[in-house]
């Protein structure tokens, strides 16, 4: 039964979309089988593992209102190994459309079901915002993981977040459980990055990820050409980090595996 982890901030630019993408393609090369659901209608994630969104016959609005099944609407990302739930930009104008559906929190949850079983791990890229797509990405997943910039009020916005997800446990998905925080464009030279690093291992401790994410200018061009930095430079700072860090995933599920076992 795959693992579902939504990849959410709701701080603009912090590396949600580039995390979906290369974790999901750093996964995929270890031979597991990814899916990457693309919650936001900024179709960041389609566009970068090289989607024409426009030319979608169905995407994630499709499926979020019932009329095409998730099966259906998933596509294979070829040379990366995994596959994605595409969006458009339709989305955006789909959320109040949304609120006044039944089970308006749940779509995505009931949507995923039937494929979930198919994959190891299943990434849902959410957009930046505490919307009604953000709670469908928190209600379907199991576990969040938050990528975060250690930069002067990550710290804040992350206390918002955190009511969410709290708030989420208490009435809609009592499971839900922080995955993971993941520190990106990481500069340990930088010492208020350090400063806030050391403020997120205090509170967070073990859950904050080993592997941080450096800044590297071959993460930001890689979607220009469709593709995760494995593919478009493997030897690159930015692809070696995300493949160390789909190393310290797996290690870590083995070893909470071991110790359920
Ligand atoms: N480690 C990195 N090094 C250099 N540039 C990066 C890195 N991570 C992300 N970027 C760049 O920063 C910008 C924001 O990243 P990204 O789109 O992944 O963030 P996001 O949290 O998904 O944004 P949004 O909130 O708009 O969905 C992009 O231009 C991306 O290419
Ligand atoms: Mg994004």
């Amino acid at each position: 039964m795959g693992k579902i982890i939504a990849v959410t901030n709701q701080k603009g630019g912090v590396g949600k979309t580039t995390s979906s993408i290369n974790i999901a393609a750093s996964l995929a090369a270890t031979r597991r089988k990814i899916l990457l659901v693309d919650l936001d209608p900024q179709g960041n994630a389609s566009s970068g593992c090289g989607i024409e969104k426009d030319d979608l016959q169905s995407h994630m609005l499709d499926v979020l209102l019932g009329e095409v099944s998730a099966t259906d609407a998933i596509m294979k990302v070829e040379q990366s190994g995994f596959d994605i739930l595409p969006t458009c930009s339709e989305l955006a104008a789909a959320e109040a459309h949304l609120l006044e559906m039944p089970d308006k929190e749940s779509r995505l949850k009931i949507a995923l079901q039937p494929v979930v079983e198919k994959y190891d791990y299943v990434f849902i890229d959410c957009p930046p915002s505490l919307s009604i797509l953000t709670v469908n990405g928190l209600v379907a997943a199991k576990s969040v993981m938050i990528p975060m910039q250690c930069e002067y009020y990550a710290l804040e916005g992350l206390s918002a977040l955190l009511q969410t997800i709290e708030q989420i446990t208490e009435y809609a998905n009592p499971e839900l459980k922080i995955e993971g925080i993941l520190r990106t464009m990481y500069d340990p030279r930088n010492r208020l990055a350090l400063e806030v690093s050391a403020k997120l291992h205090e509170h967070f401790e073990e859950k904050v990820y080993r592997t941080a994410i450096p800044r590297n200018v071959r993460l930001a061009e890689a979607p220009s050409y469709g593709l995760p930095a494995l593919l478009y430079d493997k030897l690159s700072a930015g692809a070696k980090a995300y493949l160390a860090l789909a190393g310290e995933m797996i290690r870590r599920d083995e070893v909470a595996a071991g110790s359920a076992a």
